[in-house]
């Protein structure tokens, strides 16, 4: 049965929200999404009503906030298709990345291996890599097509005996690409490499099973997927984990502590140090409710038929130019453009006069803009409390800005 996606709007409140004049049209979802009450509700009560550190006392708050706290584990752990033990709470993206780097990449590669990553990632999983060459450990890309998908055949040369790691983003935040995660992995570990996935664009928006998939390490933010701030995810293979040297050391992740020696704690609590954002997991397993009561599969569709009206409409505007692959079955709800003849933050600019947020800017992906032989790009980002006329709104303004620049 089709979905009338209109009426989740209601339960977003910023979107009742005036700018300039206008009725906000928020297509900057890629950057983060909106959040719905039942989320906000979910945060205000742990506040509220049962404040409490976690997996410390034996009061009854806080087994209240512990049972809420790990709760929002397991709703975030059946989300991607694991269990439990296998999901650690971080900040964001770039934090789970950055303990791989420290956990997995300077406690596990020896000089002279090899990370192969790609030139379409976001900075966050380009720049905590680049603190391995230090240990001299050599990074290595895989390039893209013209049309904004992976040079596949590179994987077959840049391969070798050498490479210890494979990481790749499942869905590029600037072309909208959606990478074949499956193929890469069969690829990597062929190879003997394992594969880390960043989830941060794919997981808000399509089903994601990390056991179907075959990833060995993926991560991805609370806050991309109508959840809080400050609240990320480091999934990992339990095996693999087990093997890993935490990265951050102190409270909660003990069992036992000498002057000199200390036991870590089990998984994944191993790999939380310190007081954890407690009302960010407790909203971050709202979030999930949110969206598993829409359906993955509904907002995958709902993405796409955005993202095809988007494209269509787009390319009626003289003087567009589209990245990112052409076929809308192939992308994520994600459309970078250039208007020629104005500079994408000018465009933002008078968008956002219209009430119009969309992002401009070099999108954290400096490396794909040298590709693409620009310095910045704008981009309209959706998600599910997103319609066709946001898009209209979007073209009327885009158009706007072609007179206010006289174009021809
Ligand atoms: C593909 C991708 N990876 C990583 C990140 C970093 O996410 P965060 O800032 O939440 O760590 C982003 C954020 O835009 C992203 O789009």
């Amino acid at each position: 049965m089709p979905v009338d996606f209109k009426k989740f709007r209601k339960d977003f409140p910023v979107l009742k929200r005036k700018v300039n004049g206008k009725t906000l049209v928020y297509l900057d979802s890629a950057a983060t999404s909106l959040k719905p009450v039942s989320v906000l509700d979910a945060m205000n009560g742990y506040y509220m009503s049962y404040t409490a550190n976690v997996a410390r006392g034996v009061h009854k708050l806080a087994e209240e906030a512990t049972e809420e706290y790990e709760s929002g584990r397991e709703k975030v752990a059946s989300f991607i298709g694991t269990k439990p033990a296998e999901v650690i709470f971080t900040r964001n993206t770039t934090e789970a990345l950055n303990l791989l780097v420290y956990s997995l990449g300077f406690g596990k590669l020896k000089r002279g291996d090899e990370v192969l990553s790609t030139v379409m990632e976001h900075h966050s999983n380009i720049v905590p890599w680049q603190f391995l060459k230090a240990k001299g450990i050599k990074l290595k890309f895989v390039d893209v097509n013209p049309d904004g998908t992976l040079k596949m055949e590179q994987y077959e040369k840049l391969l070798t005996k050498k490479t210890k790691l494979v990481t790749v983003t499942h869905v590029s935040n600037v072309l909208g690409t959606i990478n074949p995660v499956s193929a890469i992995s069969k690829l990597a570990h062929d190879n003997d490499s394992l594969l880390i996935v960043d989830g941060a664009q794919s997981v808000p928006h399509m089903p994601v099973d990390v056991k179907k998939l075959d990833i060995d390490f993926l991560a991805f933010s609370g806050h991309k997927m109508l959840g809080p701030t400050g609240i990320g995810v480091l999934y990992g293979k339990e095996g693999l984990l087990a093997k890993l040297q935490p990265f951050l050391g102190g409270g909660d992740m003990i069992k036992e502590v000498g002057l000199q020696k200390t036991v870590y704690n089990s998984l994944p609590w191993k790999f939380e140090a310190g007081t954890p954002n407690i009302a960010g997991a407790i909203g971050l397993g709202a979030a999930v409710d949110y969206l598993q009561k829409v359906g993955m599969k509904k907002i995958r569709d709902h993405d796409k038929e955005l993202t095809d009206y988007t494209l269509e409409k787009l390319s009626d505007i003289r003087g567009m130019k589209i990245f990112g692959p052409k076929n809308y079955k192939m992308r994520s709800g994600v459309v970078s453009f250039e208007l020629r003849g104005v500079h994408p933050h000018d465009i933002a600019s008078i968008l956002n006069s219209e009430g119009i947020a969309i992002r401009s800017g070099h999108a954290c992906a400096q490396p794909l803009m040298d590709r693409l032989g620009v310095t910045a790009v704008a981009r309209a980002s959706f998600y599910l409390y997103n319609t066709r006329s946001d898009i209209d709104k979007l073209v009327l303004g885009l158009e706007k800005a072609r007179k206010v620049f006289k174009l021809a």
